[in-house]
């Protein structure tokens, strides 16, 4: 036996939450796959299981049987949990069409569905993302169902609306592409910053960090957690994966791998960010091998453990970061 603790004691001596996104079936019928949960962190979300589509498979019916295993998972083993998302434009039911609602339908559909969601899990869930992806990439609003119902106001209300019902969550604005200072993030800093003038009941900002081409400077990566800081806002890395382009691969892309995931953890540390969350436990479960087009655009382990749960380099580096 070696005397090195494992990743998750050494983040809890750190007060530091290392998390991971869940795949609930993965969680049921692999035991490597919750043991290795179990033992290495300290943090979940549910990877799918809280959005709206699998949440909602009719009109008048919720199916919580996927997001209360991984919610209860979390609680039971003392883990953090991250809500994730209440208010997303994708991932939507399969029956929900827009032109089947006025707006004040829509309105009434939305808050009907942050009401449900958030107040069942008010005991259960620290931190919710309550908007996920409202700027698009140029730094305009995205032109959501929401958007085209309500105007910037969805913010407004979602926000008002999940505080009503759980009043102690930490209540998350939370994008991509916005990790470093960028045209993105400056349009999210002045949305956080209206938000904020307008009294809505924001907590944070989630910067999802999913680094699959390129890596974003850890040092413009401080700066941006320190300007919203500086708004009175907590920071949260929340989906991290590190790849690179399928046609750009370095000569040892586990140790460039481990290198970044090092930089961003001793980035947070220094600034004050506590939270890390990779998107999935281990490289046999990320969703890079499945989505879209990335298999062919990106290399398909992101993550800190191996296929068969190996201890990858960034499991080492992370663990050495937080021990340092
Ligand atoms: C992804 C999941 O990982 C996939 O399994 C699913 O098919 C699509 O969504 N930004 C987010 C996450 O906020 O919800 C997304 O998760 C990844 C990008």
């Amino acid at each position: 036996m070696s005397d090195e603790p494992t990743l998750r004691t050494a983040a809890d001596e750190r007060g530091f939450n290392l998390g991971a996104a869940v795949d609930p079936n993965a969680l049921r019928n692999d035991p490597s796959y919750w043991k290795t949960l179990r033992s290495s962190f300290n943090a979940v979300t549910p990877e799918n299981a809280l959005k709206m589509g699998p949440l909602r498979p009719s009109p008048n019916t919720y199916d919580f049987t996927d997001a209360d295993a991984v919610v209860n998972f979390g609680v039971a083993n003392d883990m953090y949990v991250r809500g994730h998302t209440l208010v997303w434009h994708n991932q939507t039911p399969h029956w929900f069409q827009a032109w089947d609602y006025t707006d004040d339908q829509l309105r009434e559909f939305l808050r009907d569905h942050i009401h449900t969601v958030a107040g069942r899990y008010r005991a259960k869930i620290d931190t919710w993302d309550v908007v996920n992806e409202a700027v698009a990439d140029d730094g305009t609003m995205r032109e959501t169902v929401w958007y085209d119902a309500l105007g910037e106001e969805y913010l407004d209300l979602a926000f008002q609306w999940a505080s009503e019902v759980a009043p102690d969550a930490d209540l998350y604005y939370n994008d991509y592409g916005a990790d470093a200072i960028n045209e993105k993030s400056d349009a999210i800093y002045d949305l956080l910053e209206r938000l904020l003038e307008r009294g809505v009941p924001v907590d944070g900002v989630g910067l999802q960090l999913h680094a699959l081409g390129d890596h974003p400077d850890p040092e413009s990566v401080a700066a941006n957690i320190e300007r919203f800081q500086a708004l009175g806002l907590e920071v949260e890395i929340t989906e991290m994966d590190v790849s690179f382009p399928a046609d750009d691969v370095p000569d040892d892309p586990l140790e460039v791998q481990a290198d970044y995931y090092r930089s961003i953890v001793e980035t947070c540390l220094e600034v004050g960010c506590e939270t890390v969350v990779t998107w999935g436990v281990n490289d046999a479960n990320s969703w890079v091998a499945n989505f879209k087009d990335f298999p062919e655009r990106f290399t398909t382990e992101p993550l800190l453990f191996g296929g068969r749960y190996e201890e990858k380099p960034a499991y080492h580096a992370v663990r050495d970061a937080l021990e340092n």
